[in-house]
């Protein structure tokens, strides 16, 4: 619901990602890609429908799953998360020490006074928190800072750290790589890359970052106002080839070390979807069958002329 009014904010979002695998989901700001991640770890927010299923390797459905299943064995163990804000997700009143001892503990399911800080257990949670920093880039010298004394871009370290250290088979990153230098950037790529492919986890990457998505992607799904209009393999997107969605093609055109020439014109609103392709009104090549018909997604893509 937006404004009172209902608001389909996603829908057609069917993908597999397997173990070992990083899905790129890409797409305009607001075209439904936090949206997506937030079913997938089951929380929307209560006043939101969903239909069909999202099942987990073991076959748990997160859609179908109550919020205790969701709360003690989903969120944070099978499903991770890097938030797209990460400042709002971290505790005010504890240090990122702190958030990622807890984190270490929890997980191991030990409660604090077993894990005394002097006891051999103690050192090793300190071991794993100091090395989930590291990979994340996060320097040693600020894990006892709280979370207001980090910029934008130690916040987002601090969030990605948590999810390394949180460690579960299926990471969902959105926008992990905000706020950070180019050879940051490259660095929690590399990191996250190493983190999927060497343990078999499954990453999910949220990104509107396409250089990023070119180093870590072993498939590429674009999204438009709610929709996915394309996933096709990495090597095929980045290739020669290219996309094939005119949106999708748009967004690689777009890029400064390509034509430069962003995709003219506005998303539609999500309240408001024109009954035909939503793309249809910033495409060169819509005609009166794009205008009346939606396309569905057949063979990777969602397109009329593709
Ligand atoms: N709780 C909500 N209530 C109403 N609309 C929402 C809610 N959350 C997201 N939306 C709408 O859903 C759309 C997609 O948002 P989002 O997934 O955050 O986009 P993205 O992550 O791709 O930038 C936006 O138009 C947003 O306004
Ligand atoms: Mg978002």
């Amino acid at each position: 619901m937006e404004g009172g009014r209902y608001v389909e904010a996603v829908s057609d979002a069917t993908f597999t990602l397997a173990a070992g695998e990083c899905l790129a989901l890409v797409g305009e700001s607001g075209c439904g890609k936090s949206v997506l991640a937030s079913a997938l770890l089951g929380l929307l927010p209560a006043n939101a429908e969903t239909a069909g299923s999202a099942r987990l390797a073991d076959g748990l459905d997160v859609l179908a799953a109550d919020e205790r299943t969701l709360a003690r064995t989903v969120r944070g163990r099978r499903v991770g998360l890097v938030p797209q804000s990460p400042a709002a997700h971290l505790t005010p009143v504890r240090t990122i020490r702190s958030h990622l001892e807890e984190t270490v503990r929890e997980l191991a399911g030990r409660t604090r006074a077993r894990t005394r800080a002097r006891t051999r257990g103690g050192a090793a949670l300190r071991d794993a928190a100091r090395a989930a920093a590291e990979r994340a880039a996060f320097p040693a010298t600020h894990l006892d800072r709280y979370p207001h004394e980090l910029s934008g871009g130690l916040a987002q370290r601090a969030a990605t750290a948590l999810a390394l250290v949180g460690d579960a088979p299926l990471l969902l990153a959105d926008e992990p790589t905000t706020g950070l230098d180019r050879d940051l950037v490259h660095r929690t790529v590399d990191e996250l890359r190493s983190h999927t492919r060497e343990a078999g986890r499954a990453l999910l990457m949220i990104t509107h970052d396409l250089a990023a998505a070119e180093r870590i992607a072993d498939t590429v799904a674009v999204m438009y106002a709610g929709r996915i209009v394309e996933i096709t393999p990495a090597a095929a997107f980045f290739g020669a080839s290219g996309p094939r969605h005119p949106y999708a093609r748009g967004l690689l055109d777009a890029l400064p070390e390509r034509a430069f020439t962003p995709v003219p014109g506005a998303p539609p609103e999500l309240g408001a979807l024109p009954p035909g392709c939503a793309f249809a009104a910033r495409c060169a090549r819509a005609d009166a069958t794009c205008r009346a018909q939606r396309p569905p997604l057949l063979e990777g893509v969602a397109c009329h002329h593709a």
